[in-house]
């Protein structure tokens, strides 16, 4: 999944928020080749020059900010390489103009990318400071100004824009993100659907199966969960909004035979009670989810219980 491979497993966290990177981008750019960016100064110059538009009208050049840091080179610090991408030449999404970079100017800029549809989910980044699928992220085309792009918010880096995803998904893990039927989960009649051989599916009515819309459309981008303040801090023992709304979608499930259990599960005060519904969860879905209802329909059937 990663556009290059990464071969070290070492991990540095990164917040968004912390000190510039500019600067330490500006303190390394003397050990790389210049094509690969120009310094702050030149990129001034070159933002916004119209005599050199005017020269060129073929051309419209946006810069990219991109953060890098390689765990293979010692003692680097992460810093920020600029690129330039003529958008004349380029297609509408971010994720264009970060393969395009990839494919001409810098082939050890790394990032992972599978679908390049909002299907995957692997290419979730903060660009601009908003935390995206950068295939579904229109590419700003006000060249004045330079579009910056960071790995995912108070993650460990592994690479570049690669964050390490292992927390994350073994918080997953520990929902239990499959369906548990128990005696009394209704079922079709075996062999109602001509093989004798299949035991029958188990059944859900329409009105059932409605409930989990909106939930079960979630691509484990991890956007959400990184934008929360509550998982910033606490993400070794708060679950966080993509989880817990997937955890929500398992207790809501009619099918599911495990609904108290998954409950008694999630009732403690970090799982679940981390969550102060400050909502950054729900307005940054790139999909249009609301892990924030999600985790308020879990606190209000712990209650009922
Ligand atoms: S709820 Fe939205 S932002 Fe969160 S992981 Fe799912 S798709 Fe991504
Ligand atoms: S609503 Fe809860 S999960 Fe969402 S951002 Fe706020 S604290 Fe985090
Ligand atoms: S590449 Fe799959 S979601 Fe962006």
């Amino acid at each position: 999944m990663f556009s290059t491979v990464v071969t070290t497993a070492a991990t540095r966290r990164f917040a968004a928020a912390s000190a510039s990177p500019v600067t330490r981008a500006t303190a390394s750019l003397s050990s790389f080749p210049s094509r690969f960016f120009s310094t702050e100064t030149d990129m001034k110059k070159g933002v916004g020059d119209s005599s050199e538009s005017t020269s060129n009208q073929s051309q419209r050049i946006k810069y990219f900010k991109v953060y890098r840091w390689d765990p293979e080179q010692e003692n680097q610090k992460p810093y920020l390489s600029t690129y330039p991408v003529d958008l004349n030449d380029c297609g509408p999404m971010v994720l264009d103009a970060l393969l395009k970079i990839k494919n001409e100017q810098d082939p050890s800029l790394t990032f992972r990318r599978s679908c390049r549809e909002g299907i995957c989910g692997s290419c979730a980044m903060n660009i601009q400071g908003s935390n995206t699928l950068a295939c579904l992220a229109y590419i700003d085309d006000d060249t004045k100004t330079a579009t910056k792009i960071y790995p995912l918010p108070h993650m460990y880096v592994l690479k570049d824009l690669v964050p390490d995803m292992g927390n994350f998904y073994e918080q997953y893990r520990s929902i239990e993100p499959w369906l548990q039927t128990d005696a009394n989960t209704p079922r079709a009649e075996p062999g109602k659907d001509g093989n004798t051989k299949l035991e029958g599916e188990f059944l859900q009515s329409k009105q059932d199966r409605a409930k989990l819309d909106g939930m079960y459309e979630c691509i484990l981008c991890a956007c959400c969960s990184t934008s929360c303040p509550s998982y910033w801090w606490n993400a070794d023992k708060y679950l966080g909004p993509a989880v817990l709304m997937q955890a929500y979608r398992w207790i809501e499930d009619s099918r599911d035979g495990q609904t108290k259990k998954r409950l008694d599960e999630l009732d403690d005060a970090f799982k679940l009670y981390r969550c102060h519904t400050i909502m950054n969860c729900t307005k940054v879905c790139p999909k249009h989810l609301n892990p924030g209802k999600a985790i308020a329909q879990i606190k209000k059937r712990m209650a009922s219980i």
